[in-house]
Order: structure tokens, then C-alpha cells, then sequence
């Protein structure tokens, strides 16, 4: 019985996480001694901020990229002296215009070749349709989709010429399922997974892969700007944020093209794959009542 419910599970687990890159072998550190710069939007807290301390432990360079220019600095100090390893901070508003130029000018300024990509910046706006804030909606709709999208453009080529170089996307389990009361943070965490996976295949062969990172409730400030921290989304299965950063790592350094973080998550992927828009859709839609 216990046998059968593990061989449920490991079904499971291997259904929300994808394949291992053919290539992975050439996915190792670019060489002995040699560290990689690796650029984490969205760094100053909750799931980026994880990342960025856990690649700063094994040792990597960092560039950080997040509004607040105090934040930053006083992460960078931090990092640097438990670490030794060299930091550098853009601050700015991934949802102005412009965003992404001042990040190019700013990499060619500093000398920087990006062997690792992380767009991670995130936030979320919920509530009815009818009831939220546009200019919030079109301000996620540029930073999870045209500057991920542009950030991805201005970098890949460097990575393919270099023959290395990794990119992980950070969705959410709200990529799979149709969120009502959360309809536009849901598409716009669509369009990060088909975009990954598409580009995941169109690199194979190159030595750069690209890994889609898909978490559900995460213990971060994320819940509680958007107002749902109260929610049964919120209150049920709660991840932190240096566990989800740790799957996170390990996918991207296997090169996988996606992963669901936790088990619980897992299996509400699992099962929004499995059921019906009409039976999954009512339940997502309970989950976001207090
Ligand atoms: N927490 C969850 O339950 C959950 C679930 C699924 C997916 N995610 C995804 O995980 C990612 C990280 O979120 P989190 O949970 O760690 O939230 P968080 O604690 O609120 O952190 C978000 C980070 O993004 C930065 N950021 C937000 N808007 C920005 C902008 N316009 N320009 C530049 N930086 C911006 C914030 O820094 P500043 O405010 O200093 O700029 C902060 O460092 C997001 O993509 C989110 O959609 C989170």
C-alpha cells in the first residue's frame, strides 16, 4: 500500500517536472577556477533575494537589479563581506519605458558578459476584473512579459556565442490553471511558460538551456502588497522562499525546462492537467477567499 501510494507520487512528481537537457554535460561551471556573473531581477526580497544569496555561496558573481537603490546597497555590502565575491546594483523600475536600454548601457558600462539570467521581478494585483487597477495590470504585463522577454533578447546571444549560459523564468503554479480573480498576473505567467518551453527546444544543441521555475504560495512580501496574505491560498501550503529558490537552482543547473516547487503544488498542477476548466476553475476561485 505504502509502496503503491510512493509510485502515485513519484508519477506525479515526474509529470510536473520536465526532462533533463540532452546536453547537460556541457552545462557544468564554464571551467576550472572560472565563476560565472549571473544578472537576478527582483533581488531586494523574498524568492530573488534567496537566489541571489544562494548563488553568492557558491560563489558566483552578482548583479542585482531592483527599484530600491538603499535595498540594494545594503545587499550588496552584505553579500560581498560573508562572500567575497563581487557585486553590482542596477536600480530601476522594470515597468518604465526604457527599463531594459538602461540595463544594456549599464552591463556594456560595467564590462559585464552574463553567463546566468534570472527574471524573477514579480508582483500581482487580484481582485475582480471589474474591480482592479489597470495601470497595476499593465505594469505586470511589462515587467513578467516585455522585459523578461527583452532581457532574454539582449542576452542569449552573448550565452549561444560563449556556448554556455543558463536563463531561469520564474512563473507559477497559476501558469497551468485558468485564476479567477487573478485572471491578468495568471496570463501574463502563461506566456512565461510557453515561452520558456519553446525557446527550452529551439536551444537544444547550443549549450544554453532554459528553465521555467513555477511556485505556489510563497512566504514573501509578495502576498501581503497584493492584499491576499489572508486568503486560503495563502493559509493552506505555504512555502518559503529559500526552499523554492534551492529547487529552483538545482533544476537550472540541470538544465530541466521546468519545475513545479513542493509537492502540494505538484499535485495541483497534476490535477488541473487531469480535470476539466469548468471543475478546476470554481476551486482556484475558493482559494482566494479569505
Ligand atoms: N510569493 C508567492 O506566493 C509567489 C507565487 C508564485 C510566483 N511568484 C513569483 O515569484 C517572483 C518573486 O516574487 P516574491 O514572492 O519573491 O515577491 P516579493 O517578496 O514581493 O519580491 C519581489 C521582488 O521584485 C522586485 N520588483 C517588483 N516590481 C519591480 C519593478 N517594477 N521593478 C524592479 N523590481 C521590481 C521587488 O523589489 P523592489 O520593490 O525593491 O523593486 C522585489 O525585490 C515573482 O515573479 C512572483 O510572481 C511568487
Amino acid at each position: 500500500m505504502i509502496k503503491s501510494r510512493l509510485n502515485i507520487f513519484g508519477h506525479i512528481s515526474k509529470f510536473c517536472t520536465s526532462e533533463i537537457h540532452p546536453d547537460v554535460s556541457l552545462f557544468q561551471r564554464k571551467g576550472e577556477g572560472e565563476v560565472d556573473t549571473v544578472l537576478i531581477t527582483g533581488t531586494t526580497s523574498g524568492i530573488g533575494a534567496a537566489f541571489a544569496e544562494k548563488f553568492a555561496r557558491e560563489r558566483n558573481n552578482l548583479v542585482l537589479v531592483s527599484r530600491s537603490k538603499a535595498k540594494l546597497q545594503r545587499q550588496q555590502a552584505e553579500l560581498q563581506s560573508r562572500y567575497q565575491v563581487s557585486v553590482e546594483c542596477i536600480s530601476c523600475d522594470l515597468a518604465e519605458n526604457g527599463a531594459t536600454e538602461l540595463i544594456a548601457n549599464k552591463a556594456r558600462e560595467l564590462g559585464l558578459s552574463v553567463d546566468v539570467l534570472i527574471n524573477n521581478a514579480g508582483f500581482n494585483e487580484t481582485g475582480y476584473f471589474t474591480d482592479t487597477r489597470l495601470s497595476e495590470e499593465l505594469d505586470m504585463i511589462q515587467v513578467h512579459i516585455k522585459v523578461l522577454t527583452a532581457l532574454t533578447k539582449l542576452f542569449l546571444p552573448g550565452m549561444i556565442e560563449r556556448g554556455y549560459g543558463r536563463i531561469l523564468n520564474v512563473g507559477s503554479t497559476g501558469a497551468y490553471m485558468p485564476c479567477p480573480c487573478d485572471t491578468v498576473y495568471a496570463a501574463t505567467k502563461a506566456y512565461v511558460l510557453s515561452f520558456s518551453n519553446g525557446l527550452y527546444q529551439e536551444l537544444k544543441g547550443t549549450g544554453v538551456t532554459v528553465t521555467c521555475l513555477c511556485p505556489g504560495a510563497t512566504k514573501t512580501l509578495f502576498a501581503s502588497k497584493a492584499n491576499i496574505e489572508n486568503t486560503l491560498l495563502f493559509k493552506l501550503f505555504v512555502m518559503q522562499p529559500e526552499d523554492v529558490a534551492s529547487i529552483g537552482y538545482k533544476s537550472l543547473m540541470k538544465g530541466r525546462r521546468s519545475t513545479t516547487a513542493g509537492l502540494y503544488n505538484k499535485l495541483l498542477v497534476y490535477f488541473s492537467k487531469l480535470l476539466p476548466i469548468s471543475v478546476i476553475s470554481p476551486i482556484v476561485q475558493w482559494m482566494f477567499k479569505e
